[in-house]
């Protein structure tokens, strides 16, 4: 698999799969654009993979909310790298708003979170489009979620609800940007435990509760933030040229679609 010149922009991807996201297609040849709300987790990101030697990455401070903020990232990879051949809608999370009961969700929760991971994959998406349409050519992956399909046990419903959104965006925007030589499809994990939320797993469930959640993980084990990397690489290469619209499940056989 080898993404030798291509350009990736990776939205979040100062974060936990961000990094390991910007490291695997780096080390493949890519050059990176890590986009991120958090100007300091970035800048260190990027240093980190210029570290490694393959494909450059270029750190932009980015709100995936903002469609000006996103305009100027996809200029500001054209202009360092001249193309956007591979979007990862990536940037979102439940953005650590209380997982309330329906009754009790707030308006403010709910555009929160709706706004980083729906209209965020939304306004990238549609910058990334025109750039993809002109050179005939583009990969997009977007972030989903094993709650999508199976409810949300440990994660709030705006979050659910983004989630599922973006498998339907998914199909459509493929259908429509297939004829362009584009491919869009989706990966949602299950748990993978990041460095952020590995200290949450720890201390917030007794060694029964996680010995009785991997009971319910058919493989046995949670998938590493390097397992959710492979799926994402693999939808952009060659290998994956005839496949869009898919939500691609990676979650230990939780849930198959
Ligand atoms: N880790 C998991 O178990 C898991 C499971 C399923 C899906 N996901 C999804 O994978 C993606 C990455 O998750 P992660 O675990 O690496 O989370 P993370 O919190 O480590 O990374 C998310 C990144 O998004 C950035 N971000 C937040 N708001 C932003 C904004 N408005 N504009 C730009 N960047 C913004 C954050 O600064 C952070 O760097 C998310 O979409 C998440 O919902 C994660």
């Amino acid at each position: 698999m080898s993404f030798k010149d291509k350009c990736a922009v990776i939205t979040g991807g100062g974060g936990g799969f961000g990094n390991t996201f910007a490291r695997a297609l780096a080390g493949q040849g890519a050059n990176v654009v890590l986009a991120d709300v958090n100007a300091d987790t970035v800048e260190a990101a990027a240093q980190a993979v210029n570290d490694l030697g393959g494909g450059k990455a270029l750190p932009v401070v980015c709100d995936v909310t903002s469609a000006d903020s996103v305009e100027a990232t996809m200029e500001a990879a054209l202009s360092r790298f001249g193309s956007v051949d591979i979007l990862i809608n990536n940037a979102g999370g439940s953005l650590n708003v209380p997982k309330d009961a329906i009754d009790q969700v707030s308006e403010a929760d709910w555009d929160l979170v709706i706004a980083v991971n729906l209209k965020g994959t939304f306004l990238c998406t549609r910058a990334a489009a025109g750039p993809m349409k002109k050179a005939g050519y583009g990969r997009i992956v977007n972030l989903s979620s094993i709650t999508a399909r199976a409810g949300g046990q440990l994660t709030p419903v705006q979050y659910v609800s983004a989630k599922g959104a973006i498998i339907s965006f998914t199909r459509h925007v493929a259908q429509e940007l297939g004829p362009h030589g584009i491919n869009v499809n989706a990966v949602a994990p299950g748990l993978v435990l990041t460095p952020r939320l590995e200290g949450m797993w720890m201390e917030r469930k007794t060694e029964q509760e996680r010995q009785d959640y991997l009971k319910n993980v058919p493989l046995g084990r949670l998938s590493s933030p390097q397992d959710i990397a492979d799926a994402v690489l693999f939808l952009c290469s060659d290998q994956a040229k005839s496949i869009t619209g898919l939500t691609l499940d990676v979650n230990g056989g939780m849930y198959s679609a």
